[in-house]
């Protein structure tokens, strides 16, 4: 288990800590970009890998702050992507990845009582999530507050070196990055090769 991690039983017993949702939506595609690149999958975290763009200028995934005492983890982050997403989700149990303390270096942890983000992925159909991209524009009552907008995450490589690389070079909140590219590997989106070349690339 990395560093910082908690099983969700333990996390749950956290009562004094702040808690937070996040997702990453994504989907299986065939759509060849410029006609050739496979694009493999459109992944979402809000910043629609889709990943989002946020108020604060970072890439993140859709979600929130969650309030225990009111509503379980799953509903709390089903109300927030009703708000970021303007879509009406019903997220499991089993769509749960991991939960664990954020960094020390984020703002929220930097007082106390510490915030604990639970990350959960969800598989989706191509047109149920470019449904989501629609609405994410349309009705979500957050768009152009806290979400500034959707990106879908580039999981190719063109030959500059551009693509995923380049979108692993922006700037993440808290430990979206290291979530999306332990997301990448465990659900075999990209090869850890791939991965790690692109990585290095981005790190140039
Ligand atoms: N990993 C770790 N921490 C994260 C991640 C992540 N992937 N994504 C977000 N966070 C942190 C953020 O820094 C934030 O402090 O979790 C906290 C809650 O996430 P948000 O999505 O920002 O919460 P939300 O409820 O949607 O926003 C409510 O809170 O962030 C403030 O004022 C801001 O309007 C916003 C409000
Ligand atoms: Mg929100
Ligand atoms: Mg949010």
């Amino acid at each position: 288990m990395a560093s910082g991690q908690l099983s969700r039983a333990e996390a749950l017993a956290c009562s004094g800590c702040r808690h937070a949702c996040h997702v990453m939506l994504y989907c299986d595609t065939n759509t060849l970009l410029f006609g050739s690149i496979p694009i493999r999958h459109i992944v979402l975290p809000l910043l629609l890998p889709q990943m989002q763009m946020r108020f604060d200028g970072l890439l993140g995934f859709p979600g929130g702050f969650v309030n225990l005492s009111e509503e379980s983890l799953e509903a709390g982050l089903g109300r927030e992507l009703l708000e970021e997403l303007g879509v009406a989700f019903q997220i499991l149990e089993e769509d749960h990845v991991d939960s664990c303390f954020a960094p020390a270096s984020s703002p929220a942890s930097s007082t106390s009582p510490r915030l604990i983000t639970h990350f959960y992925t969800k598989k989706m159909e191509e047109g149920q999530i470019r449904a989501v991209e629609t609405a994410a524009v349309t009705t979500a009552t957050d768009h152009g507050q806290e979400v500034l907008g959707m990106v879908r995450v580039p999981l190719h490589s063109t030959k500059g070196g551009g693509g995923l690389a380049s979108f692993l070079s922006h700037s993440f909140v808290g430990n979206a990055r290291f979530q999306l590219l332990h997301t990448l590997l465990r659900l075999h989106l990209v090869a850890p090769e791939e991965l790690r070349e692109a990585l290095a690339r981005s790190l140039k």
